[in-house]
């Protein structure tokens, strides 16, 4: 068959073989098709789906499209990861990965860039200056091997190519919410690590890509399926994505509550803490190092209490470009304010702004999707051409349930460069005080929450 057979084989209803499916995959990855052969081919799994052993061969040939990692065998039942299917200040991943290195498991992290509105810890990353995230498979198996014990990497052209082309092209196409997509996409990745256990987290609400928990589940179903057929120990998360998991929504300020975690203490959201502990916990579960998650979350908040959790970001910073100066600065044991973070990153401080409820009362909702969505937006000025701006961001002042009065202050936003700021932050206090309307809703006097 050639491309175009190919899909017309799917368009007629015919299944793929998985001759067909190793043939597209090849194609995809030797760079040869255009963009829009790429958004056909999207759009055609997208409409059609593909069954479950379809999945499995798309899997696997987009495992196959590049370099793989293996290890020992005495090394490979430490050898775990976690990845989500998508949130709203969702930065569980990269205080995993200390938090867990620390404790002597092995995380070699392959991850993504924001999708769809949705953020991506490789974008987070990236906003800590001189933070590389193209790693080499050789850098890969150094940093596990090595004492830092892990990485936070994105695909590249040698390690899973196939992915990292069609991953990009999905927001622009329409075709992220796709089952055989995200379970392929993920699930290659992730058997690319040649890990021996794996914690996924598929989000389900307004701000997630399935809204409903039975298309999660289905999801759920597909990805657990999938990855046990490549001898993975599987366990999935369900959690909601209704509100941000976490109080900073954006890159840079994403970093900075990830680093309040590691600190201990209650700067970061109890949300964000809590998922970062229990899923880490699973993890520890799972290779053995306890008995119970209860354990292994009560060993991961020791490690940010006892500062290990900290060392570990601080090497994992280190052996990835960041300068001993600036990992020292941001891995500092101490209470500090995401303001405090930014500005040791050298970045500009968050304006605030006061947003002004019309009534005393609680706080009943906060829309995730809203606020992301101007987040992404704004993070995008057209003067860096599609380039992201890692400051663009918000941090939340208030979180559901909250008692405030009026004109108590529930956001802070971020912009650093001056020729847009004007503009931005009008965008912005428009957008907030759509967002006021639509995303914070204030029950005056609730006595429920
Ligand atoms: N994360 C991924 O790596 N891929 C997806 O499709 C969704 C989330």
């Amino acid at each position: 068959l050639d491309f175009s057979e190919l899909l017309e084989k799917k368009l007629s209803g015919e299944r793929w073989s998985e001759e067909d499916v190793k043939l597209l995959v090849r194609l995809v990855s030797s760079g040869r098709l255009s963009g829009q052969q790429i958004g056909a081919v999207l759009m055609l799994i997208f409409t059609k789906g593909m069954d479950a052993e379809e999945i499995v061969q798309l899997t696997s040939a987009m495992t196959a499209s590049g370099e793989t990692l293996s290890w020992p065998d005495s090394l490979r039942p430490l050898v775990v990861d976690k990845h989500s299917t998508g949130g709203v200040g969702d930065m569980v991943s990269p205080p995993m990965v200390a938090s867990l290195t620390a404790l002597g498991l092995k995380l070699p992290m392959i991850s993504g860039r924001s999708l769809g509105h949705t953020g991506g810890t490789i974008d987070k990353m990236e906003s800590i200056p001189g933070f590389n995230a193209s790693l080499t498979a050789e850098q890969m198996r150094g940093a596990v091997m090595s004492d830092v014990g892990g990485f936070i990497a994105g695909q590249t052209e040698a390690m899973v190519p196939a992915d990292r082309v069609l991953y990009a092209a999905r927001s622009e196409t329409a075709t992220i919410r796709s089952v055989p997509l995200i379970t392929s996409s993920i699930l290659s990745k992730k058997a690319a690590e040649g890990i021996s256990a794996l914690v996924m987290d598929v989000k389900f609400g307004r701000a997630a890509f399935m809204t409903t928990f039975e298309e999660a589940r289905i999801l759920a179903e597909s990805i657990e399926q999938t990855g046990r057929g490549y001898g993975m120990k599987v366990i999935v998360f369900i959690t909601e994505m209704e509100r941000p998991l976490a109080r900073c929504i954006g890159n840079a300020v994403e970093v900075a509550e990830a680093l309040q975690v590691l600190n201990g203490g209650d700067a970061a959201s109890a949300g964000l803490r809590e998922l970062v502990a229990r899923q880490s916990g699973c993890l520890l579960r799972l290779t053995g190092k306890v008995a119970t998650d209860e354990a292994g979350a009560a060993a991961v908040r020791n490690s940010w209490s006892d500062g290990s959790a900290l060392k570990a970001m601080r090497r994992i910073l280190v052996n990835q470009g960041v300068s001993e100066a600036l990992a020292d600065k941001l891995c500092e044991r101490g209470q500090f304010s995401v303001q405090e973070y930014l500005s040791r990153m050298g970045r500009e401080p968050l304006s605030v702004t006061q947003l002004s409820s019309p009534a005393s009362g609680f706080v009943s909702d906060i829309d995730a999707l809203s606020l992301a969505k101007i987040c992404h937006q704004l993070s995008r000025p057209e003067r860096l051409g599609g380039k992201l701006d890692h400051s663009t961001g918000l941090e939340l002042l208030v979180v559901k349930g909250d008692a405030v009065k009026q004109a108590n202050g529930a956001l802070r936003k971020s912009s650093s460069n001056p020729q847009w700021e004007n503009q931005a932050i009008e965008d912005l206090l428009l957008a907030l005080s759509m967002a006021q309307k639509d995303a914070v809703d204030f029950l005056d006097d609730s006595p429920a929450l």
